[in-house]
C-alpha cells in the first residue's frame, strides 16, 4: 500500500488571534515497504505532519490517502511512537503490548503469540510482567515500540522516539530499530532532527524548511540498508550528512536565536 500526502497545508490560531502557517504545499508519498524520514530544524512543522498523516489532525487543505485500498476495505492500521512512550503505568509490558490486539477481537492464544513474538523482537522477554515504572527508558521504548508493532499496521508512524534517551542507548536501538525493520519491512515515517540518524535510517529524507514548514529537498539515500555505518561507507555517509546539512543549517540557526 502506498500513502500519498498531497497539496497538505496546515494553519494554526495561536492564541492571540494570529494565523500560523505551519505547513504548506507538502506533497510526497511514502512506497510500500520504504522507511522514510524528515529532518528539519525545531519548529518546521515535522510533528505536526506526522499527525497529519496518522489522522490524528486535519490539514487545513489537501488530503492524505491511502493507495490501493478499497472504499470497503477496512480502515488503514496504524503504529505510532512518541518521544515520550505513552505506556499504561497500571498494565505489565505484556498487557500495554497487547493492548491493540484486544481491540481487533482475535482469540487470546493469538494475542498470547503475537505479545511473546514482538515483546521477544524487541529484546524484552523475561520483562513481560515488568510494570513501566520498573523499566529504564530504553526498555520502555522498546515496550513502546512492541506495542506499535503488534497490530501489524499498514503504516509505522515515529516521532523522535529515541531522542529522550542517553547517546549510547540511542544508538544502540537505532541498530535495533533496523534489524526489526528488517524483518517486518513495514512502511515508516519517521521524525527526527538528527542528521546522523536520518541518513542511517532512511530510504528516503525529507529535508523541511521552516516559516512556513515546506519541502525543501528530497534525497534518497542510495546506500545499503544494513551495515551503513561500516567504514567503505563513511565518505559516501558523511557527504549525505553534509547536504543535509547544508540544508537546513540557516533554518537552523534562525530557529536557535528565536528560541
Ligand atoms: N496546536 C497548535 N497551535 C498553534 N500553533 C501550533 C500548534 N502546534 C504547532 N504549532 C506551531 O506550528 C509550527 C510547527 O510545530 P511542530 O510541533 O509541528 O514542529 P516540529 O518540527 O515538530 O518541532 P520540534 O522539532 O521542536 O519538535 C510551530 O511554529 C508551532 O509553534
Ligand atoms: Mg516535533
Amino acid at each position: 500500500m502506498r500513502i500519498v500526502i498531497e497539496n497538505v497545508g496546515k494553519t494554526f490560531v495561536d492564541t492571540k488571534k494570529h494565523e500560523v502557517t505551519a505547513l504548506t504545499n507538502i506533497n510526497f508519498s511514502i512506497e510500500e515497504q520504504e522507511f522514510v524520514v524528515l529532518v528539519g530544524p525545531s519548529g518546521c512543522g515535522k510533528s505536526t505532519l506526522l499527525n497529519i498523516v496518522g489522522g490524528l489532525m486535519s490539514p487545513t487543505s489537501g488530503s492524505v490517502y491511502f493507495e490501493g485500498m478499497a472504499a470497503s476495505d477496512k480502515k488503514p492500521s496504524l503504529g505510532i511512537v512518541f518521544q515520550e512512550i505513552a505506556l499504561f503505568p497500571w498494565r505489565t509490558v505484556y498487557e500495554n503490548v497487547i493492548f491493540g490486539l484486544e481491540e481487533q477481537g482475535i482469540s487470546k492464544q493469538e494475542q498470547q503469540d503475537k505479545g511473546k513474538h514482538y515483546i521477544d523482537m524487541v529484546g524484552l522477554t523475561g520483562f513481560e510482567n515488568s510494570y513501566p515504572k520498573q523499566l529504564s527508558g530504553g526498555m520502555k521504548q522498546r515496550a513502546g515500540i512492541a506495542r506499535a508493532l503488534a497490530i501489524e499496521p499498514d503504516l509505522l508512524l515515529m516521532d523522535e522516539p529515541f531522542s529522550a534517551l542517553d547517546a549510547q542507548t540511542r544508538t544502540l536501538m537505532q541498530e535495533e530499530l533496523l534489524t526489526i525493520w528488517n524483518r517486518t519491512k513495514l512502511s515508516t515515517l519517521y521524525v527526527t532532527h538528527n542528521i546522523q540518524e536520518a541518513v542511517y535510517l532512511a530510504d528516503r529524507v525529507i529535508v523541511l524548511s521552516r516559516h512556513p514548514g515546506q519541502i525543501k529537498e528530497i534525497i534518497h539515500i542510495d546506500l545499503p540498508k544494513i551495515g551503513r555505518d561500516k567504514d567503505e561507507y563513511r565518505v559516501q555517509f558523511e557527504q549525505y550528512a553534509d547536504q543535509i546539512w547544508q540544508l537546513i543549517r540557516q533554518d537552523a540557526q534562525d530557529a536557535l536565536k528565536e528560541g
